[in-house]
């Protein structure tokens, strides 16, 4: 049998995933191919971390800071008020985050790499709907 080629497997797919967005099932049997690895091995390694995304990515991401201190200062209240809007039919997708380091500004929101301090949900939500085309 052929030699496999199993090292590097995770950094071959964190690069492709930065340079396609995500990791398609083209992608995957490529990568598999390409390693001379099984596509079962390729696909159960991404699907076991949480880094590796199967999907595309929407036009914006919205973090919501759950460390302790954005936390305390109501992070939780911030997360539930954007889960009650249609983010996803924006172009947002919502995640969360813990501690970005910046615990002075809680709680805060990272939205597209960029961090929104002092967030509370009514404005947090009138901010991302300008996000919108
Ligand atoms: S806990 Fe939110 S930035 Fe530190």
């Amino acid at each position: 049998m052929a030699e496999l080629h199993a090292d590097g497997l995770i950094e071959v797919l964190s690069r492709a995933q930065e340079l396609e967005g995500h990791l398609s099932p083209a992608l995957l049997r490529h990568v598999a191919r390409r390693l001379r690895l099984p596509p079962s091995r390729v696909l159960g390694t991404a699907s076991f971390y949480h880094l590796f995304r199967f999907t595309p990515p929407a036009a914006h991401s919205c973090l919501v800071c759950t460390g302790t201190a954005c936390h305390v200062q109501g992070a939780a209240a911030l997360l539930a008020a954007l889960q009650r809007e249609p983010l996803a039919q924006w172009g947002i997708e919502l995640g969360t985050v813990r501690c970005v380091g910046t615990c002075s500004g809680a709680p805060l929101l990272v939205v597209d790499g960029r961090v929104w301090n002092h967030s509370s949900g009514a404005t947090a939500v009138a901010d991302l709907r300008r996000l919108m085309p």
